[in-house]
Order: C-alpha cells, then structure tokens, then sequence
C-alpha cells in the first residue's frame, strides 16, 4: 500500500478530512459526524429512513426476509451508471436518494488496528476518543512462536478492538491485511509485515490470523458461505509474486516478475490459496507488478479464474492503492488510456480500486463500449455483499456492547506481551549464561541504539500503540540501569558514542546490548543491498563485549536476518536472543526471557544467510530453485544448501528436549484405478526411477491417504518449557529438482521440566507429500520418501507404492 501520491497529498489530504469529520454534510446520507463519540448506526434502521424523508419499506434491500444475493441484488438495480461507478473506489461515497450512506472501505490491521493512510481516506483514527490500539509483535515475531492458536487468538484480540473502534466511529468493517507474501530474498523491506519465507508456515499464519479477525463464534460452519456472518472483512494482500519493493532502483511499479508456472504454484500463490480455501477471506489484493509482463490487477487468468473460479471467493477483489494508475504511467501496458486500463481491470475481476481511476474513468469506459455495465453490477454484488454479511446494513447485536474498554484493556496488552516472549528466539546461550539470575545482578549495563527502543518494535503498518514498554523499561524491574545509546541512531554513522557504553559496560554486572535495524533500513519501499548491522554497531559490538565486567547478551530487533557470524563465534558475547520487532510491550519479554521469568521456545522464520549471500544472485531473480548456469543459488531452506549463520526453524531454549518415536506408517498404499495415469517425472541421472513416477494428486481420494507419526517430547532439563515440534517431508531420492525438505506440519507444546507429552501428526498426502513439476502439476512421486521430525532428531523413510 502507500502511494507514490502519498507525501504530495498528505497535507491536502490531512485537511479535506478534518473538514469532512467537523462538517455535517448534507450531500451524504450519513449524520453528522461532528460528535465522533455517536455509535455507528446501521443502514437499515428505520430512522435512519424517516431521517432522510424516505420510507424503508420502499426499499428491498432493507427487507431482512429476503437472501442477501436478492437484496443486493435490488440495491444495485436502483442504482445509475454514476451512481455505482461512485461506489467502486475505496472511498464510496454513497446514494443518498436511496438512503445508501457512504463507506470507506479502507482499514489496515497488520498487528492491532491501525491509522495508516489516515492523511489519505482511511476509515480508522486515533483521537481523544480512541487514543490507541494495542499493538502486538510485527507478524515476523508472532510467526516465530510458531503457534497458531496465538495466531488465532491475536486476531480475535484485534477484531474486537476494531469492532469497539467501529462503534464508536472510528474505523471501518474492512481490513486489508494480512501480508502474506512469501520473503523469497532476504533483502525484502517488507519481512516485518510478513509470516516469513516457508509458503506452508505463511499459509498457516493467514489462515488463523483471518479466521480470527473474521469469523463471529457459532457462524464458522455456515452452509452458504456468502451469508457467513463477519466479525470484520480481512484480505490476503498482495497478489501475487511480489517481494521486490526498491532494489537498487528496480521498484514494484515497475517490475516484472518473471515467474514459472512451478514457482507460482509451488511458493507464490501457495498462501493465497491456503487463505481463499481454508481461511475462507473475504479480500484478495493484486499489487503493483507485472507478473510475466502483465500487471496483477490486469489479469483475469490471476484474478477471475484462479482466485474466483478455481479457489471460489466469498468476497471482493481489491487493488493496491493506485494500481491502475501504475498500469497506465509506470507499466505502461499496452498503451492504455485509463478507459482501456478500466476496462481490462473490471473485466480481469478487479472489483474495488484502491484510487480513483475507477470512480473517474468507469463511467467514459461503458459509454465508449470498452467494457459491459454488467461487469460493474457483478463488482457491486461482490462489494455488498460483504458489507451485508459485515451487519452494515442489519446491525450486529453480538458486537454492539463493545466500546473504549474493549481498547487496550490489560487482557490484550498482556496477550502483546505474551506474544513477544514465544516469539523471541534464542541463538546462542554459551554454557548456560542465561537466563541471568536477579539475585547475583545489581546493575544492568543496557547498551545500542534499541535500547530505548519505542516505536522502532511497531515496525510499520502500526497505529498508536496504547503505551511503549522499552527494553531499558523492561531491564529496570530487575536491576539498576545503566542506559547509554552507543551509537547515534540505528544507522549508527560514527564511533562517537562507543566510549561511553564501553564505559558503562566496564562497571555493570551485566551487559545487554540492543542493536538492530528498523524502518530507515527495512521497509516498504526500501529493500537491502546488504545482510550486515548499519554502520558502526559491529564495533559498538566487538569493543563493548571486548571489555565487559559481566557477561554480554546480545539482543538483535530486526526482521530480516542480518549476518552476525561474527557475534555468534566471539567468546565474549555469551548470549544472542532475536526479538523481531516485538510490539509495544517488547522490552518487558525481552527483559523476562533473559532473566528467565519466561523460557524462550521461538524459532526463526526465516534463514539467516551470510553477507556473501547476497552478492550471488541480483533480487530480481525469482526462481526459487538454484540457477547453474547463472551460478545462483537457491532461495529458502527449500533449495539453499550452502552454509548459514542460523537456519530457518533454528532457536534454542532453557531446557533441553529429547525426541522419542513412539508410532509411525511405514508406506502409504495407493490402489489405482483404471483412470488414474502414470506421469512421468525427471530424475537426476543414475538414480532410480520407478516404474509409476507419479499419479495426480487431483486424481486422488484425498482423505483416504494419510500418514501418521508420533513422538513423545521429553523435557529433560530442569526449567519448564514448550518446544516447537516439526515434521519435514522428503520426497523420494533422485527425482530432479525436488525441494531438499519442506515443512509439511509443526506444533507449539509445553512440557514440564522432567515431563514428557506425545504429539501427533497425521499428515495428508494430497497436502503434504506432493510436489509440483516444472510443468505446474501436482504430483505425487512413488518411492522412498522421509518423514524428519526435529533437525533429523527422528527420521522416519516412508515407502509410497502404487498397485494396480
Ligand atoms: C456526543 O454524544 C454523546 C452521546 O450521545 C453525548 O453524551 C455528548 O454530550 C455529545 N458530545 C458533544 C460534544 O456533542
Ligand atoms: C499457544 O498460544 C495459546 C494462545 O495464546 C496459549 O494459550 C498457549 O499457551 C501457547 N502454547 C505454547 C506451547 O506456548
Ligand atoms: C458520466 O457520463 C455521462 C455521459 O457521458 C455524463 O453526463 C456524466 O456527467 C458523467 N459522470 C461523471 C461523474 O463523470
Ligand atoms: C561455565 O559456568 C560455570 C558456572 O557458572 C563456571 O564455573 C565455568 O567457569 C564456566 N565455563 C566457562 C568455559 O566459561
Ligand atoms: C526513552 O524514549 C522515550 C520516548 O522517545 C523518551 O521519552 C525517554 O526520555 C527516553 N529515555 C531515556 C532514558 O532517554
Ligand atoms: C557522530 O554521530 C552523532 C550522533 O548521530 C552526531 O551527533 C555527531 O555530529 C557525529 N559526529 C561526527 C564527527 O560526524
Ligand atoms: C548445492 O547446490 C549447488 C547449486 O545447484 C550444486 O552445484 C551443489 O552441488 C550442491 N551441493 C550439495 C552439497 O548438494
Ligand atoms: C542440554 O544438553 C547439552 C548437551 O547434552 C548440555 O551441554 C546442556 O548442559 C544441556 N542444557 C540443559 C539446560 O539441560
């Protein structure tokens, strides 16, 4: 999101709105919004009508009795071309004629409600009223708990403010978020916002993320899907292939992704898919690239026949904000004029812009021919429908008590909390130095740029957090704090500040140094060139740690990996913790997982590469597989076999966890039918190959092949802790191009010291043991595979044979 418009039109913008929010308006149906403290009132309330001189029952769209396809189907045929092509931007401005209010359909809620846009026309602000929102951990740091009911339960914790915003005025219904974009290159500004580089793991976060800011309790099962009560609407954004925002002067308005049909399968679309079947979103967002040459938002292969036909949507496809724009100046597709891009788009199934091509341009593009009005009718169908299924027009009783207290009550401030400490990763802990003990600690010497850390542990997409727990915060309940910055800024461009942390290293009994990136280093916009600490904090680092008193704990806020190779094999730094960027609360984790008030179990998201990484492959390279001929290597722990600084899954903890095999299926039987074929796959020479390569995995009952493994987790240190428990699957040997592993399930569990807790995985072939073959099908190989739980803790071979 954001715009190239945004920093010329956020004065203008800034003001246009306070002006709309202080002035009643006569021109829209809504009231006055003067007193923002009025409860949100839905459209069909009866005086609501009387209000406006007109009488409800006149109008069938307000007529409960009927199916929501009927009346929206009413309220769109009401409507003339001006009318509806005034509804398909995100800012809508309503018919009042028809007692239709206006609605702004954008919201952001990456990790807690969010005021992004706000200078633009976004629905959600802070004020007297609402002064802040709780803010949890950017969604790289909740990814690395590894814990999907968390994941649930935090966007629960979000609806619910959102839902207490709306009531009071101060947000919309519609959300777009979450990111979930596979970070196929570690440079990628945008890693905060994303659940990390495995599309299973992604997948899974989007699921439960969505499902908790979406579904109302007891409605999840509901037959007809396009009825399905809505807490609030989320979208899976942005669609598709997009992770290069500013790389060396290669933007995303300008870049073309150029994709194979295996990779998009594979990786790319994975998560969306996962999203619009088994989250069951409301909103998908096409971005600012082009995908083999043609823009996302222009593609009716992407948009009208993956997303809407073969995933079914219950929901409204949206544009990054100003997409068709994009198209027309920085793409310059086909040499459209903005009635051409229009038209392509609205045929694609784009149904709401983000911008205002569509409200300017819709109406000249059906009168010239270029595209059907019925095209438009389907978008409004789409749109309204969600806002039905929303309670926009009905009320929503089961959400109408909630209100300021439902804001940053202590409950969702101790969930932000709870969730900065699973998602905390500990790196290294030579010989046990952490967690530090309080009663052999009087002074804490706490060091670098993030040690008052306050918004840098929001990252982006945030709003106003409800108050900021800073690491030196945090460290002072358990000791006295010796504050000193160390560098400047986080970009740390001199040595200037390093005596004086020395200093205070010399005299404490311990030495927390907080270093890291944040937003003028990784961000939208802005892509790495390297995988290094900015400036001078490498020196900060090495002389600090040089010349201690106590030991030193490193701690690193960062999304993406940075190569502290260095860190990790100096003997004087004892302890590398990464935080993430870890929420407002983050310096009270922080402080009770190095003290040990909480034993850390959270695992990298992410592979940490080394510097030299980055030298070997240009960004705009998107196979994931390695290149041979260019000498790339491949990308993630799927196709990357060179050496790391941390691998992806990597974390440590307090205790230490043995793995026991206690069951598992040794071979998975397939009996064909007649119309199940044999497809062929290619093998690495001198390998063999079976006499049935692979079936269809479309050809498939999927239900009748399951595997099943369990292991018993025994806690066999002597601090309570919870482990992350996950199963890998390898496909059969020799088949060329095959992924190393791929992460196929995983669960958080908690196991008391000396205790022990069996967990079971039962693992669906159709989901887990394909692979996709260069032509795009998914396969599944015959032979031997490997099911890994653990980094090879249990190894398990699987014969998957088929029989006629
Ligand atoms: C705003 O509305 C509330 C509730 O209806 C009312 O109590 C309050 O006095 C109003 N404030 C102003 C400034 O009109
Ligand atoms: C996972 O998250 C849930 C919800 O916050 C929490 O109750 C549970 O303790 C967490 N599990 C572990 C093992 O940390
Ligand atoms: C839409 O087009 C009609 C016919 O060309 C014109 O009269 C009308 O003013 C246009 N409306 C807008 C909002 O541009
Ligand atoms: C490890 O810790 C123990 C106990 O604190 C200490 O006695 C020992 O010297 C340490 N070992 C090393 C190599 O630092
Ligand atoms: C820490 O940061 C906050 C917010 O920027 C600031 O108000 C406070 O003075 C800082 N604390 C110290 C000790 O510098
Ligand atoms: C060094 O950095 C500090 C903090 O950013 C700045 O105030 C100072 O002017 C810099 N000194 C030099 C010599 O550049
Ligand atoms: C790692 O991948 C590269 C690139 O494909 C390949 O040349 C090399 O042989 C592989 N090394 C190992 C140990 O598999
Ligand atoms: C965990 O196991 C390692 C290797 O056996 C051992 O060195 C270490 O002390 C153990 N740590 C704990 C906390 O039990």
């Amino acid at each position: 999101m954001a715009t190239k418009l945004s920093i010329l039109l956020c004065f203008f913008f800034a003001f246009t709105l306070t002006f709309a929010r202080n002035t009643p308006s006569t021109a829209t149906a809504d009231k006055p919004t003067s007193n923002v403290t009025r409860k949100n009132t839905h459209v069909c309330d009866p005086s609501r009508f009387s209000d406006l001189g007109l009488d409800m029952k006149d109008f069938a769209f307000c007529d409960p009795s009927l199916p929501y396809e009927i009346r929206v189907k009413d309220l769109v045929d009401r409507m003339t071309l001006n009318e509806k092509v005034d509804q398909i931007g995100d800012t809508a401005t309503g018919v009042p004629r028809i007692g239709l209010p206006k609605y702004e359909w954008w919201s952001e809620a990456l990790h807690g409600v969010s005021n992004v846009g706000q200078w633009n026309s976004v629905a959600s602000f802070f004020d007297d009223v609402v002064p802040g929102a709780t803010s949890f951990p950017t969604p790289i740091t909740t990814t690395a708990s590894f814990n999907q009911s968390l994941w649930k339960k935090i966007g629960q914790a979000v609806s619910t403010e959102a839902r207490a915003m709306h009531n009071l005025g101060h947000a919309g219904l519609t959300f777009w978020s979450p990111n979930i974009n596979v970070v196929r290159d570690p440079r990628w500004g945008r890693a905060l916002e994303t659940p990390g580089e495995d599309p299973y793991v992604v997948g899974e976060y989007a699921v439960n993320y969505v499902r908790g800011l979406q579904d109302v309790e007891g409605t999840e099962n509901t037959q007809d899907l396009n009825s399905r009560p809505l807490k609030v609407a989320a979208c899976c954004k942005h669609y598709a292939a997009y992770d290069v925002d500013n790389w060396l002067g290669v933007d995303r308005t300008h870049f073309d992704a150029r994709v194979t049909e295996q990779d998009m399968k594979e990786t790319f679309l994975k998560p969306f898919e996962m999203c619009v079947k088994d989250g069951d979103v409301t909103s998908v967002m096409c971005s600012y690239n082009k995908v083999n040459g043609v823009p996302t938002c222009a593609d009716p292969k992407l948009l009208k026949d993956i997303v809407r036909g073969e995933w079914n949507l219950h929901g409204y496809i949206v544009s990054d904000c100003d997409s068709i724009e994009v198209m027309i100046d920085d793409h310059k597709w086909l040499n459209d004029n903005p009635e051409d891009a229009v038209a392509q788009a609205l045929k694609a199934g784009l149904d709401l812009d983000c911008g205002n091509y569509y409200t300017k341009y819709a109406n000249s593009s059906v009168t010239m021919g270029k595209v059907k009005e019925a095209e438009i009718d389907k978008a409004l169908k789409n749109l309204y429908t969600v806002l039905m299924r929303l309670g926009f027009f009905d009320g929503s009783p089961k959400f109408e008590n909630l209100g300021k207290d439902d804001v940053c009550s202590n409950e969702h401030i101790e969930l932000a909390t709870e969730a900065a400490r699973e998602g905390i990763v500990l790196l290294k802990n030579f010989n046990s130095t952490l967690p530090l003990k309080s009663n052999e600690i009087n002074t804490l010497a706490v060091i670098g740029p993030h040690a008052n850390a306050t918004s840098a542990m929001i990252g982006n997409y945030a709003g106003v957090p409800c108050q900021f727990t800073s690491p030196i915060d945090g460290f002072s309940k358990y000791g006295e704090v010796i504050y000193e910055v160390g560098c400047g800024e986080t970009i740390c461009k001199n040595e200037s500040l390093i005596y004086p942390a020395v200093k205070a290293a010399k005299k404490a009994d311990a030495t927390i140094l907080v270093v890291g990136l944040d937003l003028s280093i990784e961000a939208e916009s802005l892509d790495r060139v390297d995988l290094l600490l900015p400036g001078f904090q490498t020196q900060l680092i090495n002389q600090v740690a040089s010349e201690s008193k106590g030991p030193v704990i490193l701690v690193i806020m960062s999304a993406g990996g940075v190569d502290i190779g260095f860190a990790r094999d100096n003997p004087n730094i004892q302890a590398i913790i990464w935080a993430g960027y870890p929420g407002q609360e983050g310096g009270r984790a922080i402080a009770d997982v190095v003290f040990g008030k909480y034993n850390p179990g959270g695992r990298l998201p992410l592979t940490w590469h080394e510097n030299g990484y980055a030298e070997m492959l240009p960004m705009t390279s998107m196979p994931l597989r390695p290149v041979d001929s260019l000498g790339y290597p491949g990308r993630t722990y799927k196709f990357f076999n060179g050496s790391t600084v941390y691998t992806f899954g990597y974390g440590l903890t307090y205790t230490n966890f043995t793995y026991n095999l206690v069951s598992s299926t040794k071979s998975l039987h397939v009996k064909l039918n007649k119309f199940q074929h044999c497809r062929d796959l290619n093998y690495i020479e001198g390998s063999y190959k079976p006499p049935c390569p692979a079936i269809l995995i479309d050809d498939l009952k999927c239900d009748d092949h399951t595997i099943k493994v369990e292991v018993e987790v025994q806690n066999v240190g002597n601090m309570d802790g919870s482990d992350v428990v996950m199963v890998y699957w390898t496909a059969p040997s020799g088949i060329s191009e095959a992924p190393i592993k791929q992460l196929v399930a995983f669960k958080r569990i908690f196991v008391a010291a000396g205790g022990s807790k069996k967990v079971g995985f039962e693992l669906n072939a159709c989901k887990s043991l394909g692979i996709v073959d260069f032509r795009g099908y998914n396969l599944l190989p015959s032979g031997g595979g490997k099911m890994v739980v653990g980094d090879d803790l249990v190894s398990i071979p699987v014969q998957i044979l088929f029989e006629r």
